[in-house]
């Protein structure tokens, strides 16, 4: 399977943002790219300006919502809870097929749900999935206050699990004509140094427009991390 995996330091972090923008980039640069969700959430919720995830992934990947997103709820809970909710029973071999399913047309990006230690089923993680999956792992993360804390702990039970992380990406990172705070400045440094890891930045974006997104996708050393995207 041939792929990566976009998990972040919580919900809201930016993964569908930066899971959005890669493919994209990389769409654009000819090279065809799926885009799976193992669940998604919260589809009761008033639309805002973004669209759920498995719209913009389909949108971006040229797929459908329903082949994005196998398992959709309505409530804005854990994808188990939901499914709990929903009456349903959720299989992890159910989860790790429908994600390989996607990987078998080639490169696939996948997004997880929640933190890295959110719950997919009864007792079974995003972590768990990625791991299952054997795909290298992109953490989102937001640039401000408290993300120094939130990667690390991402950092420490990714590879605490045996996942390889490629990079955190500090969402939405400003550039031109705005600057980082002196605040994001030290956060990304001291990610990178104290987690011994790369730290990206992915611009921000005005909207759910695929050339926008693909714009800030390549500000993002996609290509390298594609090199090691074999799981
Ligand atoms: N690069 C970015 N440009 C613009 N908005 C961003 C960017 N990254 C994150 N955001 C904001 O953060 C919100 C949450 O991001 P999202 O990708 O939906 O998080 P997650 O998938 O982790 O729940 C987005 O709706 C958007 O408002
Ligand atoms: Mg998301």
């Amino acid at each position: 399977m041939r792929g990566l995996f976009v998990t972040g330091t919580d919900t809201g972090a930016g993964k569908t943002v930066v899971a959005v923008a890669l493919i994209a980039a990389v769409a654009e640069a000819g090279e065809p790219v799926r885009a799976h969700k193992p669940a998604v959430t919260g589809l009761d919720e008033p639309r805002g300006r973004w669209p759920p995830d498995h719209e913009l992934l389909a949108t971006v990947s040229g797929l459908s919502p329903e082949q994005v997103a196998p398992l959709r709820y309505g409530p804005a809970v854990s994808p188990q809870l939901a499914a709990e909710l929903a009456g349903e029973h959720v299989e992890p071999e159910a989860l790790e097929r429908a994600a390989r399913a996607a990987g078998e047309q080639g490169l696939v990006i996948v997004e997880g749900a929640g933190g890295l230690l959110s719950p997919l089923a009864r007792d079974y993680t995003v972590c768990d999935l990625a791991v299952a999956l054997g795909l290298p792992v992109l953490i989102a993360a937001r640039p401000g206050l408290g993300t120094i804390n939130h990667s690390l702990l991402t950092l420490l039970a990714a590879r605490a699990a045996g996942l390889q992380v490629l990079a955190v990406v500090m969402t939405p990172w400003p550039s031109e004509p705005s600057e980082p705070s002196d605040l994001e400045a030290s956060n990304r440094e001291a990610i990178a140094r104290m987690g011994g890891v790369e730290v990206a930045g992915l611009p921000a974006v005005a909207g759910p427009d695929p050339s926008a997104l693909a714009r800030a996708g390549r500000a993002l050393p996609w290509h390298r991390w594609l090199e090691t995207a074999v799981g």
